[in-house]
């Protein structure tokens, strides 16, 4: 710990002084061998690989969920994130050989979407015991940033006692942007993320675990066109090895469960993409799995409970399509040649029309300027 420290940080211990402290981490560094150099044929990575439950994801991701690095997943609501941190609460129990490392989970929650029966779902998929498989998923539901800050320091000494090769972060910054809001808290807020990021990356580095966080998007505005960017800036770009993209877009995020995943940055990977679903055992490769016995009812109940949710949420927009089954060629100056034109584009019904930009409307459809795609929006509000 304290060779991979920085001096000034050290030195700010009451007591010690500049010198003092430079001391102390050259000796611990050159205890640990950190003080030579390494001729690169020599380096040992020592990487492990364990499955993200779908191949194709594993293939984008050069094999799989890799340990010694933070991975970043961001993407909207809905897209995959928190199934995708199940699945490989799961996946890094497996044993070697069979996909996994055979290593614990530690899982910090910070939205309160933890499912204990999916996991054993998950669980039951992969042939593992259930109860054996939640009893190495360490849980802790997160209530604030210093807390989130707190357990992210206790789940190193999961790693040391208890053999956790994985620390989920779902999400990184939700409790961040609810407390220090406005532009005045940026400094600190970023202070915090800082430090969060930075413990993580020595836990994984020290531990040789795998660390995965979900990011939120936020829509920004560049110029003419809208993106969605993960949120937390470059503190968090930076300090991940992997930033995946999970998109919704093209797929209705509630009839279908299709969605698509982007390499967005890493080192030594091509900037591929891929499809992937998400199943009531986890993220796989397809819809539908027949899990041995598998409790019915409680995904009834988690779907009924999503879609309440979904009713008081800002997330009205999704009802529209379902409540009234309206079609987009029910609004005015859409023909079926524009309505061929709308779907090659990925928009397929009056709610992905809702979902998108006027402007990128306009850049995709040839012949529709952005103020028709604005009238058209407002027609489909009221459809
Ligand atoms: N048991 C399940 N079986 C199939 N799909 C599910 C199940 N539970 C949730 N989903 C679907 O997963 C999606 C939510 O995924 P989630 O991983 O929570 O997204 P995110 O964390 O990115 O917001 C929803 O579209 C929901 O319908
Ligand atoms: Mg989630």
């Amino acid at each position: 710990m304290l060779a991979m420290s920085s001096q000034n940080l050290v030195a700010e211990i009451k007591g010690l002084g500049d010198k003092t402290a430079k001391k102390l981490i050259w000796n611990a560094r050159n205890a640990l061998g950190m003080t030579d150099f390494t001729a690169a044929i020599d380096i040992d990575e020592n990487i492990e690989i364990f499955t993200t439950g779908s191949r194709e994801l594993d293939r984008i991701l050069g094999g799989g969920f890799q340990t010694g690095k933070l991975t970043e997943v961001y993407g909207p609501f809905k897209s995959g994130k928190t199934n995708l941190a199940h699945t490989i609460a799961v996946t890094v129990q497996l044993p070697k050989g069979k996909g996994g490392i055979g290593g614990a989970c530690a899982y910090i929650d910070t939205e309160n979407t933890f499912s204990r029966s999916k996991i054993q779902r998950i669980a039951q998929r992969f042939e593992l015991d259930p109860k054996e498989t939640l009893a190495k998923v360490y849980h802790a539901r997160i209530y604030s940033s210093d807390h989130q800050d707190q357990m992210i320091l206790k789940a190193e000494t999961l790693c040391k006692n208890r053999n956790v090769r994985l620390v989920v972060v779902d999400s990184l910054m939700a409790l961040l942007r609810a407390e220090y809001v406005g532009i005045g808290m940026l400094a600190r807020r970023q202070g915090v993320l800082n430090n969060m990021i930075h413990a993580l990356s020595r836990i994984a580095e020290t531990y040789n675990a795998a660390v995965f966080l979900t990011n939120q998007v936020a829509t920004q505005m560049k110029g003419m066109f809208s993106a969605d960017d993960a949120i937390g800036g470059n503190i968090v770009a930076h300090g991940c090895h992997f930033r995946v993209m999970f998109k919704t877009k093209g797929f209705s995020s509630n009839s279908s469960l299709k969605r698509r995943a982007v390499i967005v940055d890493a080192p030594d990977l091509p900037p591929e993409e891929c499809e992937f679903f998400i199943t009531n055992a986890g993220v796989a490769d397809t819809e539908e799995f027949d899990l041995p016995d598998t409790p019915r009812l409680d995904f009834q109940l988690e779907e009924l409970y999503e879609e309440s949710e979904g009713n008081n949420d800002n997330d009205d927009s999704e009802d529209i399509e379902s409540n009234n089954g309206a079609s987009l060629t029910d609004i005015k100056g859409i023909g079926a040649g524009t309505l061929k034109n709308l779907k090659e584009n990925g928009i397929e019904s009056v709610k992905d029309l809702l979902d998108e930009e006027p402007g990128d409307i306009a850049s995709k459809i040839s012949g529709v300027s952005k103020k028709m795609a604005e009238e058209w929006q407002e027609i489909a509000q009221n459809l």
